[in-house]
C-alpha cells in the first residue's frame, strides 16, 4: 500500500486551525488528537472543534480518541464526518460493538495500542478494523522521543495483518520524523502521524513531502 502522511494538529496553532489545515494540502489526512485528561494527563479538543474543522477543510480527519468511554463517544465523531475514528484498546469496554458502529456510520474504524500493550490479545479484532495504530510514545503529549521498543511489535503486527489479507492499515504515532520514519517503514508501517516534525517546520507542506519521500525510498 502507498505511504500515507497524517500531520497531527496537536502541534499546530489551535487559534488558526483552518489555516493550519490549509498549510498541508499534500497531506492524506489530518490527525486530530482528542484527549480528556482521564485516559491521558492532558486535555485538548472535542466534538465541536471536529465539527467545525470538518467544514473548514476537505482533507479527511483521522480522529485519535485518547479518552475514557470511547464506546459512548466514538460514534458521534463518525457522525460528525470524521473519515477515520480510532479508539484505544485499553479504554474500550465493548470494542466489537463500538468498531462496528463506527463502520456502520461510514467511517474507517481504528484500534490503538499503547507502547506496553501486547497485540496478541486483540488478534480476534482484526476483522473489525480498517487500521491498527501502534503508539510509539506514551500517549498524551507531542514532541516526545520515539520508542524503539515498539519496533518488534510493528513487525509482528505487519505479519498478523498480512496473514489476515493485508487490507488493514498500520499507523504509527509519536516521535515520527525524518530520522525515525525509516525504521517504521522497514518494520512494516504504512500510515505515519507526525506532529512536531510537520508543524514545527518552517514549511509544513515541504515537511510532509520530505517525510513521504523518506518513507518511499
Ligand atoms: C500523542 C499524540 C500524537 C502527537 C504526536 O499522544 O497521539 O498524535 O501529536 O506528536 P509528535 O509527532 O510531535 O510526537
Ligand atoms: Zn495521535
Amino acid at each position: 500500500m502507498a505511504v500515507q502522511i497524517s500531520p497531527s494538529i496537536l502541534a499546530a496553532d489551535f487559534a488558526r486551525l483552518a489555516d493550519e489545515a490549509a498549510a498541508v494540502p499534500n497531506a492524506d489526512w489530518l490527525h486530530v488528537d482528542v484527549m480528556d485528561n482521564h485516559f491521558v494527563p492532558n486535555l485538548t479538543l472535542g466534538l465541536p472543534v471536529v465539527e467545525s474543522l470538518r467544514k473548514a477543510t476537505s482533507t479527511p480527519l483521522d480522529c485519535h480518541l485518547m479518552i475514557e468511554d470511547p464506546d459512548r463517544w466514538a460514534p458521534p465523531y463518525a457522525e460528525a464526518g470524521a473519515g477515520s475514528v480510532t479508539i484505544h484498546a485499553e479504554a474500550a469496554k465493548s470494542p466489537v460493538r463500538t468498531l462496528r458502529e463506527i463502520r456502520s456510520l461510514g467511517a474507517r474504524a481504528g484500534l490503538a495500542l499503547n507502547p506496553a500493550t501486547a497485540i496478541e490479545p486483540y488478534e480476534g479484532l482484526l476483522g473489525e478494523i480498517d487500521m491498527l495504530l501502534l503508539m510509539t510514545v506514551e500517549p498524551g503529549f507531542g514532541g516526545q522521543k520515539f520508542l524503539d521498543m515498539v519496533l518488534p511489535k510493528i513487525r509482528r503486527a505487519r505479519d498478523l495483518i498480512e496473514r489476515h489479507g493485508g487490507q488493514i492499515w498500520l499507523q504509527v504515532d509519536g516521535g515520527v520524523d525524518a530520522d525515525t520514519i525509516e525504521r517504521c517503514v522497514v518494520a512494516g508501517a504504512d500510515v505515519f502521524v507526525a506532529g512536531s516534525a510537520v508543524y514545527g517546520a518552517s514549511d509544513p507542506a515541504a515537511a510532509v513531502d520530505a517525510l513521504r519521500s523518506q518513507a518511499e525510498r
